[in-house]
């Protein structure tokens, strides 16, 4: 049977863990034996952690705002007494809409959430991540962090920077031991693509079907991906199974050319 042991004792910060994929990766971290961290801006998302996962400490925080990641950064202090992996978990979707309908209080406010959030999250880390035990960030990109996305410029924007932010670090961090990589997935099945799709269908004009059938069938497998394939990847990323996987962007996308 194949066992990995590896991630029993860790101490690990999730962000935006209350919902989607960042409660997946959390799941899926509490099943491998860590011990987790989660923030998030939903206190009713916290909540249902708290109940779901009672050994999970779980904290108000907005990844966009600095005195909220140092506050965050003092109760993981406090309650894990360090840390060995962080994942940047924490995007908003963005606007909806071609370059000219765009507010820039809308962009700002994307780029605030999606790449200065890992950034304030990373700088915290850094220092704890030194002291810990095989270290591992994983920033969350997207397919859109490496292809053009039509109607979603700043979103795909936001992710473009988290591959440069995570190539950087790597090479900045990886002579101290400290592994980071990137995921991109692809369309993730679940309540936030329907949103998406449903404002892209609304800005296009066309029937929410038409616009489902062009997100399954732009990845090669004809399928979207699930929260799972993309918690197995983050999971794998920080274990010892993945020790000299470094500075990568992982895709799990089921091979998605291009996005629609
Ligand atoms: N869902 C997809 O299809 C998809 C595809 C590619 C990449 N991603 C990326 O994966 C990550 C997770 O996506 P998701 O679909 O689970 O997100 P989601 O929209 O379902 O949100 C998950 C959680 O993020 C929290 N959150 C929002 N803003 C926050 C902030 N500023 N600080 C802290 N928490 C905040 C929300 O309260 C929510 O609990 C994101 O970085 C996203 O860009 C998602």
């Amino acid at each position: 049977m194949w066992k990995d042991e590896s991630l029993a004792g860790k101490r690990v910060l999730v962000t935006a863990g209350a919902d989607g994929i960042g409660l997946e990766i959390t799941r899926a971290f509490v099943e491998a034996g860590a011990r987790v961290a989660v923030c998030d801006v939903s206190g009713a998302g916290l909540e249902r952690v708290a109940a779901e996962l009672p050994g999970v400490l779980a904290v108000r925080a907005d990844v966009s705002s600095e005195s909220d990641v140092a506050a965050l950064f003092e109760r993981v202090d406090a309650t894990l007494g360090g840390l060995d992996v962080l994942v940047n978990n924490a995007g908003v979707a963005g606007p909806t809409g071609g370059v000219e309908t765009l507010s820039l209080a809308d962009w700002e406010r994307t780029l605030a959430v999606n790449i200065t959030g890992q950034f304030l999250c990373a700088r915290a880390a850094v220092p704890r991540l030194r002291q810990g035990r095989a270290p591992a960030i994983v920033n969350l990109s997207s397919a859109a962090g490496h292809l053009g996305m039509p109607g979603r410029s700043v979103y795909s924007a936001s992710k473009w920077a988290v591959v440069g932010f995570t190539k950087s670090l790597a090479l900045e961090l990886g002579p101290q031991g400290i592994r980071v990589n990137t995921v991109l997935p692809g369309a993730v099945d679940g309540p936030r693509i329907r949103a998406v799709i449903a404002a892209k269908a609304e800005s296009l004009g066309k029937p929410v079907e038409d616009v489902t059938r062009s997100y399954t069938s732009q990845a090669a497998l004809g399928r979207m991906v699930t929260m799972r394939d993309i918690a197995n990847m983050v999971r794998f990323a920080c274990s010892d199974q993945a020790a000299s996987v470094h500075g990568q962007e992982l895709v799990v996308d089921g091979l998605t050319q291009a996005l629609s």
